[in-house]
Formats: C-alpha cells, sequence, structure tokens
C-alpha cells in the first residue's frame, strides 16, 4: 500500500465474528480499499461479498494472499497454526494478526518470508467505528490502516498487549452483571425493556464519564460518588469486602496464563 492513502489491496483469513465486524468497519467507512476474504465461513464470506461492493470472496486462503498486501489473520487458535503453515506468504507481506495466543515471534516464523508482522486487537464494535484498536509495535502505515476502523492505540509491549487483551474476556460477565441488574429490577415490578434501557444507558454514560477522565484512577471516581451516608457509599460497604473483586482478579489471572503469561496475583 502506498503511503499516500492509494486504495489498499487487503486480505483476510478466517470469515467469522471478528473479521465481519472488521470489513463492515472497513466498508463502511472513508477508507479506499478493496478486501478478499477466505471462503470460510460460506455464510459469512458470501454475505460480506453481497453486503459490500469491495468485497470479494476468494476460492481459497492462498488466493487471498495472491491478492493483497495486507494480510489480516482472523483464525481460531487451534488451527491457525496448521493453516498458516502450509500458505505460502510473500516478503512484501504485511501481516496483522488478530490472534491472541500465538506470541509475535512465533508469528513471524509462521508467515515467512513477511517480515512485517503486528498484533492487533479490535473488537466487534468496530463495526460500527468504536472504541480503541490496540495493537504492536507501534508503526506509523498500521495505524493509517486501522484509522478508519477506530482509533488505532498502539503499544511498544506484548505483554501490557495481552493484560489489555485479558481484559476483553470479561465482555460476558459484564453483560451477565447488566442481566442481573435488569432482572433484580423485573422481579420487582419494573417494566422489562424499562430496565432494560436503564441499566444500558447508565453504564454506557458512566464509561464514557470515566474515558474522558485522562489521570483519573477509578477509584477515585468511585469514592468521589460515594457520599457518605449515601446509596452508593452503602453499597460499595456491601460488595468491596465480599467475594466479586477477587473473583475478578482471578479470572483476569486465569486468562493471562492462556496467553503464556504468568500471573498477576496483585
Ligand atoms: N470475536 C472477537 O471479539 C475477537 C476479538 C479479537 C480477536 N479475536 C480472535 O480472532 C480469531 C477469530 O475469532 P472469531 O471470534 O472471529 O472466531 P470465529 O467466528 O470462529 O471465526 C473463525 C473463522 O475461521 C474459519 N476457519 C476455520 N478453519 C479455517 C481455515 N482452515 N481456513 C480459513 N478459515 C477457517 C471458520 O470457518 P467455519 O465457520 O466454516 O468453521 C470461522 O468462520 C480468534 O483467534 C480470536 O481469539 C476475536
Amino acid at each position: 500500500m502506498g503511503e499516500n492513502q492509494q486504495s489498499v489491496r487487503m486480505g483476510f483469513i478466517g470469515t467469522g465474528n471478528i473479521a465481519s465486524a472488521a470489513v463492515e468497519g472497513f466498508c463502511t467507512s472513508e477508507a479506499d480499499c478493496s478486501i478478499l476474504v477466505s471462503p470460510r465461513n460460506e455464510v459469512k464470506s458470501k454475505g460480506l461479498e453481497s453486503r459490500f461492493t469491495q468485497v470479494r470472496r476468494a476460492r481459497s486462503n492462498q488466493e487471498v494472499l495472491d491478492g493483497s498486501e495486507v494480510v489480516f489473520l482472523a483464525l481460531r487458535p487451534a488451527v491457525a497454526r496448521a493453516e498458516l503453515s502450509s500458505l505460502r506468504f510473500r516478503e512484501d507481506h504485511t501481516v496483522l494478526s488478530f490472534i491472541p495466543v500465538i506470541p509475535r515471534a512465533e508469528l513471524e516464523n509462521l508467515v515467512r518470508p513477511a517480515s512485517r508482522v503486528f498484533k492487533v486487537l479490535p473488537l466487534p464494535y468496530v463495526a460500527k467505528h468504536l472504541g480503541l484498536v490496540p495493537f504492536l509495535p507501534p508503526d506509523e502505515s498500521v495505524a493509517r490502516w486501522l484509522r478508519p476502523l477506530a482509533e488505532p492505540f498502539p503499544l511498544e509491549n506484548e505483554r501490557e498487549l495481552h493484560l489489555l487483551w485479558a481484559i476483553t474476556g470479561l465482555i460476558s460477565p459484564f453483560f451477565a452483571q447488566m442481566e442481573e441488574v435488569r432482572n433484580w429490577c423485573v422481579a420487582g415490578g419494573a417494566d422489562p425493556e424499562h430496565a432494560r434501557r436503564y441499566t444500558a444507558s447508565m453504564y454506557a454514560c458512566l464509561a464514557a464519564l470515566a474515558e474522558g477522565k485522562a489521570g483519573t484512577g477509578f477509584g477515585e471516581l468511585a469514592r468521589e460518588a460515594a457520599t457518605p451516608g449515601g446509596l452508593n457509599e452503602m453499597a460499595l460497604r456491601m460488595i468491596e469486602p465480599g467475594s466479586t473483586f477477587r473473583d475478578l482478579r482471578q479470572a483476569l489471572d486465569a486468562i493471562l496464563v492462556r496467553f503464556g503469561e504468568p500471573p498477576v496475583k496483585p
């Protein structure tokens, strides 16, 4: 791809959930790109081809590689090693891997002779151009390619990327907590849709508020909200000594270990 934002030829190996989100993000942005997707998953790759003029479904993974310069790896780890070893990469490929648990050093071996190899952490909301996209190592061209998707977030250190990646394992617990709160409201007699909407809106607004407060720890926000004798102070006093936060730390550590990293054990 040129340094002057000429059309980028992108390819996706593995057309599953996260690849579909990224393809949608690129195709609904200002990015000048053409996208080749691998034939699996058949329904998803055909769906993307019919939705977006920029997308073409290749007949094989090798055809994706042969027709692209920026290659996104969006395979599950269990199949990735075998599949990547069977493909012929070129020296001029830039490889952006969404696969968390394959270390960058190992990836470099798997995709030789390509030498520009990056790990990238998108989440499904990139389809809507939301959030940050951590990637490693920092690189101007990669940041420029990712920008149409969402805000690029360059990192230097692979353990740090893995620590942030571990947080993404809290998506299900996050929604499960919202469901618990909503169900409690509904069991008490609230209208289900009112409870759903208000819960989602409050969590979204609090997260937006926190994100805007650079340099402020979340603990400070928790203390600010805990008016002495108020509702929040009481709830925090009841929840903090229990197992909730310990369970959260243990889950994060268990995820981190799956990246081959030692646990934090704070
Ligand atoms: N989902 C996320 O939010 C997210 C975020 C960041 C990173 N990631 C990482 O991205 C990778 C993909 O995750 P995902 O959630 O998108 O999983 P997924 O929906 O299961 O997508 C993987 C896709 O790979 C296809 N596939 C399997 N074997 C293949 C092969 N040999 N050649 C080409 N395609 C093949 C599968 O096709 P079939 O359906 O036909 O089996 C499937 O559609 C994982 O490593 C995951 O950890 C995911």
